[in-house]
């Protein structure tokens, strides 16, 4: 019987919401058909933006939205996205697909967007092919109380107050699609375009974020944070799960029991990473001051046969439940350090917790573990630990069979996720609070057979279930949980 020890005196970091934040780029269908189908569309609506996503979304909490991209970021001029729509500039997404960028989603869109969503703003600047100027103003124009020339532009465009930008980005993979530059260069222009994004309002200001590392690239954390260190408030760090490779990646649908085994390996790896950015993070900041901003994850597969190569849109299966329930379990662990990740992305994409055609929309296996989690945002994280077996395929990628995190509510209340990574057993699970009496217990599962995904046609084929097969005695809970399965148990006690 596998142990799953909990102790709920024992509190350490506070698991902050943004954790459980989202990204969305001007890639493919995510903006414009996934959120954004404007005014005038046939798909219900509220001033543009979809009304049936935007209802599901808020049902999962997203605490913060990362936008314009991604590559895109340094690539877009703001200014080509305000004003009169009929006006504003058509270009070449050169990045995703070649398509026209018609600009009729911009800032004032994107704001509205948040507002319907209820979620805090990560905006991602242009470092790469923008000017210290073209990013101040941008600022300027957001955040501005006052009369000014940005100000004035944004109240004749419509919006006479100021808003509220949480999030900042400096640059995106500016070692990769945003400006290909070598660390040192990038930490210095860093300094120098960080300095002209103002905090005009010194109630809340606004948080900076560094470009961080692609994957392991563990110098360009060390530089960064060597000669910017100081003048962030958070550093990024990309990380994708591509089973088969950068290159060839592999489908979403159609996996063997080895490929499986290597996702959910890779998947994992994200643990390692962050423990290795963190111990180069902690030589400069011991104190813990700069969050290490986890702003893309996620799993990216080959794209569905037949979609434009470059709109990345690929499907969602139990398989990615798992990525995600792993990941997310990751994350609430390492909370003294990671203070936000974004999954990319949010509709239509990678990784994505909705999916549309047309007037349709389906929720992925994806977005029904964000909601069974969502109770961790803001919650603290407690002290667990679970006795595992390896299991696996193949000697190289071999995983534990369980993975879980557990975390209280300021009420008291305990919720627990923990994730059965095989695809063909069962386990019978023993767990057992330290000092403490059960007093009620409710659960959801997320379960299926391996590749069980969701369609236009079967929606429903992967969702949750309410979970009563339990026993609850004293300062212990019993249950078995089934192959490729997630389990959520909220936990009140005496
Ligand atoms: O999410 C897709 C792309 O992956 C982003 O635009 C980029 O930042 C990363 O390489």
């Amino acid at each position: 019987m596998g142990k799953l020890y909990v102790n709920p005196k024992k509190k350490l970091s506070t698991i902050s919401p943004e954790i459980y934040g989202h990204f969305s780029e001007h890639l493919g269908r995510c903006i414009y058909e996934g959120l954004y189908v404007g005014e005038n569309s046939s798909i219900p609506n509220t001033n543009g933006m979809r009304t049936d996503v935007v209802e599901a979304l808020k049902k999962i909490k997203i605490p913060v939205l990362r936008w314009p991209g991604g590559c895109f970021a340094d690539e877009y001029h703001w200014k080509d996205g305000i004003g009169p729509k009929e006006s504003r500039k058509k270009m070449i997404n050169t990045h995703w697909g070649g398509v026209v960028e018609d600009n009729s989603f911009g800032t004032h869109e994107f704001m509205e967007l948040c507002r319907q969503l209820g979620c805090k703003v990560y905006i991602n600047g242009n470092l790469g092919s923008g000017t210290v100027q073209e990013m101040s103003e941008w600022i300027e124009y957001l955040t501005f109380n006052g009369i000014s020339p940005m100000a004035d532009l944004r109240s004749k465009n419509g919006r006479e107050e100021p808003w509220t930008v949480e999030y900042f980005g400096v640059g995106n993979e500016n070692w990769g699609c945003g400006g290909c530059m070598t660390p040192e260069h990038y930490a210095n222009e860093y300094r120098r375009y960080q300095t002209y994004v103002r905090n005009y309002n010194h109630d809340k200001p606004i948080y900076k974020i560094a470009c961080g590392a692609n994957v392991d690239d563990y110098n360009w954390t060390e530089q960064v944070m060597r000669i910017a260190g100081p003048f962030m408030n958070g550093i990024s760090l990309h990380y994708y799960v591509h089973p088969l490779g950068w290159q060839e990646k592999g489908s979403a649908t159609d996996f063997d029991d080895t490929i499986w085994y290597l996702t959910l390996n890779k998947a994992l790896k994200m643990d390692e990473l962050i423990t290795r950015h963190s111990h180069i993070i902690d030589k400069y900041d011991p104190d813990k001051r700069v969050g290490l901003i986890v702003d893309e994850w996620g799993a990216w597969y080959t794209v569905e046969p037949g979609t434009n190569p470059g709109f990345l849109y690929q499907q969602n299966t139990i398989r990615d439940a798992l990525v995600a329930g792993i990941t997310l379990n990751i994350f609430n662990k390492h909370s003294d350090r990671v203070r936000m990740a974004n999954l990319a992305q949010m509709v239509n994409v990678l990784q994505s917790v909705i999916l549309t055609e047309g007037d349709k929309m389906i929720l992925t296996p994806t977005y029904h573990v964000f909601d069974m989690y969502k109770e961790h945002q803001g919650a603290t994280l407690l002290d667990s630990y679970i006795e595992t077996s390896t299991i696996g395929v193949e000697e190289e990628n071999m995983v534990p069979n369980l993975h879980e995190s557990v975390s209280m509510k300021e009420d008291g209340t305990i919720t627990i996720t923990l994730n059965n990574l095989s695809n063909t057993e069962s386990y019978p699970i023993n767990s057992i609070f330290a000092d403490t009496i059960i007093s009620s217990v409710e659960g959801t599962i997320l379960t299926g057979n391996m590749h069980d995904y969701n369609t236009f046609q079967n929606p429903n084929v992967v969702s949750p279930v309410s979970f009563t097969q339990f026993t609850a005695n004293d300062n212990c809970i019993d249950f078995t949980i089934p192959p490729c399965s997630i389990i959520q148990l909220t936990i009140t006690t005496k």
